[in-house]
Formats: structure tokens, C-alpha cells, sequence
């Protein structure tokens, strides 16, 4: 029995978090730069049954029945072998590694499910189509982050730009005018559960207020979708803007970030958001002819990692 490898990618929220998760459209992109990976190889000196899991990013090496039953990769396991006829999985080790930052808003746990997934799908000889992948993924980031809207595991399964609202089909979208974002991390590490759960708890407690928020973002997505199409990225920048403005009003930024989009917008950045689940984590700029200038300046401003990517045809690199 051969050893399987997957890999899946990063992403970034360009427009819409958290009002996705109300029903409100948003549309992210796969981030090839930073990936996880998954390799399943066969355990020979093990019985039926047998899975060991190793993580060194996490420092965890283990017996998957070892694992909390509710643990995000022992149930990702399961979602694999329940969709198969067996009754248990040959033996097996899967590693696991990622050079996507955890706790970062960039995908890190979609990404890990998901590569796990494919190469576990494969390795036991049903390999599941993205759409499998996807939904499976969709029951681990539940574990993760309580109500998550979806966005995450079908951009990241289907390794495309994806136009996303619950409820409707699945829009992947073709990006004819490549532009370039910088992706600064804030140094401290967001937390999309608790993001969310205090989007919802406010959202209780004051809904018409917050149903405007959402309805707002909703209404950037929808204005930035019919600029993506045609390629008329040059005026993305300050809906990226405006959507930040209103991720402030729901709570989700913290100053640093707040400070970065400024110097970044300062420095010539076109627009500027938090992107992900916020309270930290990253910060995406869009950016043309000075990538280099304005990156310089956002680490000069306190991040303390900036890539740059191309939103691409396909995929951004
Ligand atoms: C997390 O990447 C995006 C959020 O909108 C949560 C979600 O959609 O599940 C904050």
C-alpha cells in the first residue's frame, strides 16, 4: 500500500467575514504561499485500526484513540473512515504539517482538515471529490469555531476564489485583472471563535443595529463581485476601506490592526482591511506599483511578517 500526500492552501477574506456567517454574501481567496500538508503511510507493524497521528507543530505524536473524541483531527479522521464500507482502517501514521500561522484568520485549521482528508481519502482508496471534502472539512470547523458560515473549507477545498453565500450554490469566481495583496500579520493571534461569539452575543443584544452592519458588508461583497468580473480592481480599494470601517463597528479590529490598515493606506496601499475572524491576526493591503515601500513600512509599524500574493485567474499565488 503506497503513502498518500495532499496539500491544501491558505486564504484570505477580501470582503464580507463575519456577516457570511448571517446569511450575507462574501467572497475569499486561496493563498498558495502558505500550505498544509498531510502524508498517510502505512503502519506495517500495526494491526487493523491503528492510526498514529504526528503533528510537530503542535508538539503532538499520538494514538489517535488516544484523542478526545471531540479532538478536531481524530474527528476528521472519522469523517473519512465513516464514508467508507470499512469496518476499521488499515494501520497507519499521518503526519501533518503547515506553514499556514494558526490562530492567524488565514485558514490554518480548514487547510490542516482538509489536506488531511484528501490524503486519508485517498490513502484507503476512496478518494472524495472536493464537494466531500468541503462538507466534511465544514463538520471539523464547527469543532473549531462554533457556527462557521462555510467560507473557509469551500475556498480552501476547492482552491479557487469563491463568491460564497450559505444557502446558495457555491460561485467560483475568474479574476481577469491579477491585482496584489500584501498580507500583514498584526503579531498577535486572533480568535475567530471568540470573534464570533461576540459578534453573536451583540447581535442579540442589539439586532437591529447589527442586522445594518451586516447588510452593509453584504452590500460591499455584492459591489465588490461586479468590479472583480470585468477586471475593474482599481476601485476595490476603498470598499476594502469601508469594510474595515465596519468590522470596527462590529467589534472585531483591535488598534494595532487599526494602525497598520492606516500606515498602510498612508503608504500608498490602495485599501486596507483586518481579513478573517479579526481580534487580531492579519491584515490584508491591496496594493500596485510599490509593493516593497509599503511593506517596508507596515514592518517599520509593528507587523511583524508581511507577504505579498497575486489574487490570480485561478488561484492567488
Ligand atoms: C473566518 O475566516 C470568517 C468568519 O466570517 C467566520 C465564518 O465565516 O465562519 C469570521
Amino acid at each position: 500500500m503506497p503513502s498518500f500526500t495532499a496539500t491544501a492552501p491558505g486564504k484570505i477574506i477580501l470582503f464580507g467575514e463575519h456577516a457570511v456567517v448571517y446569511g450575507e454574501p462574501a467572497i475569499a481567496v486561496p493563498v498558495q504561499v502558505f500550505q498544509a500538508r498531510a502524508v498517510v503511510s502505512p503502519e506495517i507493524s500495526g494491526s487493523s485500526g491503528d492510526i498514529w497521528i504526528d503533528a510537530p507543530d503542535i508538539s503532538l505524536s499520538a494514538d489517535l484513540k488516544t484523542l478526545e473524541t471531540d479532538h478536531a483531527l481524530r474527528a476528521a479522521v472519522n469523517e473519512v473512515v465513516d464514508d467508507t464500507d470499512l469496518d476499521s482502517a488499515p494501520a497507519c501514521r499521518i503526519q501533518i504539517t503547515s506553514t499556514i500561522p494558526v490562530a492567524s484568520g488565514l485558514g490554518s485549521s480548514a487547510a490542516i482538515s482538509t489536506a488531511l482528508i484528501r490524503a486519508l481519502s485517498a490513502f484507503l482508496g476512496k478518494q472524495m471529490t472536493d464537494e466531500q471534502i468541503s462538507r466534511a472539512a465544514f463538520n471539523i470547523e464547527k469543532i473549531h469555531h462554533g457556527t462557521p458560515s462555510g467560507i473557509d473549507n469551500s475556498v480552501i477545498a476547492f482552491q479557487q476564489p469563491v463568491y460564497y453565500q450559505k444557502g446558495t450554490p457555491l460561485e467560483f469566481l475568474t479574476i481577469n485583472n491579477p491585482f496584489s495583496i500584501l498580507i500583514a500579520s498584526s503579531g498577535s493571534p486572533g480568535d475567530t471563535r471568540k470573534a464570533v461569539a461576540a459578534v453573536r452575543e451583540n447581535w442579540l443584544a442589539e439586532p437591529e443595529r447589527y442586522n445594518k452592519i451586516f447588510s452593509e458588508i453584504g452590500s460591499v461583497a455584492r459591489q465588490a463581485r461586479k468590479l472583480i468580473s470585468p477586471g475593474e480592481v482599481q476601485d476595490l480599494g476603498p470598499l476594502m476601506d469601508h469594510n474595515h470601517t465596519l468590522l470596527q463597528e462590529l467589534g472585531v479590529s483591535t488598534p494595532k490592526l487599526d494602525h497598520l490598515a492606516q500606515a498602510a493606506r498612508n503608504a500608498g496601499a490602495l485599501g486596507a482591511k483586518l481579513s478573517g475572524g479579526g481580534l487580531g491576526g492579519h491584515l490584508i493591503a491591496m496594493v500596485n506599483d510599490e509593493p516593497e515601500a509599503i511593506r517596508d513600512i507596515l514592518l517599520e509599524e509593528g507587523s511583524d511578517s508581511v507577504v505579498l500574493t497575486t489574487v490570480g485567474n485561478l488561484y492567488s499565488q
